[in-house]
């Protein structure tokens, strides 16, 4: 019987990282246990990935919910540490860099348990950004630490970490994406929201674009802009829905806001877009794959590969109209290479990996 490997998820996007390295492990025939948080709990931030990604229902939900990053993470913690210690797990996986995947690795690191993480690597350098610091703490705490592109390897050399617990392996959440491709009809989701072909989409809900209010104005003048030259559909996040209501959004003639969609829809929509318009970290990168034009709203990114080897590019909210104006007229630069390694093939080596040293 192989040792048990014990996968963390709780958050929207973590849910198609962690369905290939599930998958891979499942051919190995590791023993596996997924343990989901509860931090995201609605329908369609949550179980219809489930549903969408062929994941095995988690065994167990610890219904963590909501509060202040203190008050989750804690609540986190408490419940994970009676999950750890109960199934004594060789190895516990985490994803990416939301408040689940920071008090995983820090009640795994405290049993002495080793952790993995998937998507290490990425650095900012903003540390106003929660996902930052959880990213930064993780990786410190990991015994294996599984890398998407080449220069978090770099990053991660240069804090010290230990060369032989890196791995570059590439990019799981496209393995995603490349595995369900077929399923990314923009035709039916055009016809579903009354659209025509151009349109552009948009997901906004970093804390430093709707909390302020002086900022998710000037957002919102921006995408009056936009929207003047083609619709732009907003799925948008709970988290900050009032915050860019009282800035007007709704109010904007254009922008279509609709409640949050699941991974296929989302993604057909996408495929199809003339732009996006964003925040979101792996929408940079689903966006370089799709080869659609994305424009990102922030200072920076823990993914410049998908600036360098993508259709990615950085803006402040007085630049998006512009910017946008000139993808309209055609001035797009395509990259002429992949990112390395984005083949659809990084959960079988995440999986391998696990299970020549854990399971
Ligand atoms: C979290 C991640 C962020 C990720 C995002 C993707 C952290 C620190 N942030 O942000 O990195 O990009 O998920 O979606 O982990 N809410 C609901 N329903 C839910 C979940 C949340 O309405 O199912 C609302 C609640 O008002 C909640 C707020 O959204 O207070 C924020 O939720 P939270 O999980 O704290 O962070 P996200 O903003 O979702």
């Amino acid at each position: 019987m192989s040792q048990l490997i014990l996968h963390v998820v709780g958050a929207r996007p973590n849910f198609m990282k962690a369905a290939p390295v599930i998958r891979a492990l499942e051919q190995h025939n590791v023993g596996q246990y997924v343990v989901h948080t509860g931090q995201h709990y609605d329908r369609a931030l949550s179980d219809v990935f489930f549903v969408e990604l062929g994941l095995p229902e988690p065994d167990v939900n610890l219904g963590v919910g909501s509060g202040s990053h203190a008050q989750q993470t804690a609540a986190l913690m408490t419940g994970l540490e009676a999950q750890l210690i109960e199934r004594q797990p060789a190895l516990v996986v985490v994803y990416g860099d939301v408040n689940s995947t920071l008090a995983a690795a820090l009640v795994a690191a405290k049993l002495h348990i080793p952790v993995a993480h998937v998507e290490a690597g990425l650095r900012s350098f903003d540390l106003t950004m929660p996902e930052e610091i959880n990213r930064r703490v993780t990786d410190n705490l990991s015994a294996l630490l599984f890398v998407t592109s080449p220069e978090g390897m770099a990053y991660l050399a240069r804090e010290g970490a230990d060369p032989g617990a890196m791995h570059l392996v590439g990019n799981p959440m496209i393995d995603t994406l490349l595995s369900n491709l077929d399923r990314f009809d923009p035709r039916a989701v055009r016809t579903q929201l009354g659209l025509g072909d151009r349109y552009a989409v948009s997901t906004l809900h970093r804390p430093a674009n709707v909390d302020d209010p002086a900022t998710a104005r000037a957002i919102v003048a921006a995408f009056s802009d936009v929207a003047s030259a083609l619709p732009v559909v907003i799925p948008l996040h709970p988290r900050g829905r009032e915050s860019l209501r009282r800035a007007g959004l709704d109010d904007t003639t254009g922008v279509r806001i609709i409640d949050p969609i699941g991974y296929v829809e989302f993604l057909s929509l996408v495929r199809g877009a003339s732009l996006v318009l964003t925040d979101s970290g792996g929408i940079q990168e689903e966006t370089t794959i799709l080869n659609v034009p994305c424009l990102t709203i922030r200072p920076n990114t823990e993914r410049p590969i998908t600036i360098t080897h993508g259709t990615n590019q950085l803006v402040g909210p007085g630049e998006v109209s512009k910017q946008a104006m000139a993808i309209l007229e055609g001035r797009v630069r395509y990259p002429e290479q992949r990112p390395p390694l984005w083949d659809g093939q990084a959960g079988p080596r995440i999986a391998r990996i696990i299970n020549e040293q854990y399971a």
